[in-house]
């Protein structure tokens, strides 16, 4: 069961977490709550995939596991390890007081298993958590063929232990940055939604909630001018587009600076907030930041 009746109701409850999900993102996300599939969020960096999670388990009251993914993640970080050395103490103690088969099925207890975030995640109690498998393109082929069982029936396989199913589905979202095609089998078991930059008003509305101090007229400059430089023919000018991330350091950048009106002098001296590479940083000029200010001819 879905904790919300309608994809408003949950657009407004992740607004109320302060998220600004659009009605597709919101319907995404009700549709994995309500047919409980995991969700992949895949997007360019600072589109608010992470935050979607953070903000979901806040809007659910619903616990936050985290597994950050990264080259050589290893199953016993994201799943689970024994305690070796809790085993080893355990069997010096046994030692000649219990038969070799005994101390073997002691040491693997419940209590030497140390959880990771996966195994957490099955294990919790109802109405279950919130898993958040992060940045999954990171991690390498067989970390995902891995997930498979997981994600496809909500269980995985301890070799000492059997198989550990669900207690509550847990609600799953792996997000992605696309550095790499993720397996078909993973894709198929998920729900999928790419995410987009924002539209100007949702920009506008985040900005303003995470940075309230900015006032209105900075507001709205700073998501006019974030908007434009991610538009045609200006975003060619650059290899990588500012994210939400970027608009809202930005404007705690010029609220810092005392900026009341953006120009072009101001944009140079904090480029590098909007931009992290060096050639993008450059290719913002006086020239074009003051083509970019220029109000956007009407339609007709
Ligand atoms: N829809 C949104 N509503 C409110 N704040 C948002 C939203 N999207 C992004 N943000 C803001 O942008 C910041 C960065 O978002 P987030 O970390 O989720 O990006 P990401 O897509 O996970 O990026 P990366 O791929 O680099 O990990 C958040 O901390 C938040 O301040
Ligand atoms: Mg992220």
């Amino acid at each position: 069961m879905t904790a919300f009746p309608s994809i408003d109701t949950l657009q407004q409850s992740l607004r109320d977490s302060g998220y600004f999900a659009d009605r597709r993102l919101a319907t995404a996300v009700f549709l994995a709550l309500k047919l409980q599939r995991p969700l992949l969020l895949e997007g360019e960096p600072g589109v608010g995939k992470t935050e979607l999670a953070k903000a979901l388990a806040v809007a659910l009251q619903r616990t936050l596991l985290r597994l950050q993914c990264y080259d050589g993640l290893e199953l016993r970080e994201a799943l689970y390890e024994w305690n070796y050395a809790a085993q080893l103490l355990h069997m010096r103690a046994a030692e000649g007081k219990e038969s070799i088969e005994q101390v073997e099925r002691e040491v693997y207890q419940d209590r030497y298993l140390i959880r990771r975030p996966l195994l957490q995640a099955l294990q919790a109690p109802e109405p279950g958590a919130v898993l958040l498998i992060d940045e999954v393109d990171r991690a390498d082929e067989p970390f995902e063929a891995f997930l498979l069982e997981y994600l496809g029936e909500y269980q995985v396989s301890i070799p000492e232990i059997g198989t550990i199913r669900a207690r509550a589905v847990p609600v799953t979202i792996l997000t992605s940055n696309r550095t790499r095609e993720l397996n078909d089998a993973v894709k198929r078991r998920c729900l999928y939604h790419w995410l987009d930059y924002p539209e100007r008003e949702r920009e506008l509305a985040i900005v303003r909630s995470r940075v309230p101090e900015a006032g209105e007229v900075l507001s709205r400059q700073v998501a006019d001018f974030v908007g434009r430089l991610r538009s045609q023919p200006f975003a060619n000018a650059f290899q990588r587009a500012p994210g939400i991330a970027e608009s809202v350091e930005w404007a705690k950048a010029l609220v810092a600076l005392d900026t009341l009106v953006i120009d072009p002098e101001v944009i140079a001296d904090t480029a590098g907030i909007l931009f992290k590479q060096r050639e993008d940083v450059a290719a913002l000029t006086r020239d074009l930041s003051a083509e970019l200010l220029k109000p956007e001819p009407q339609a007709a």
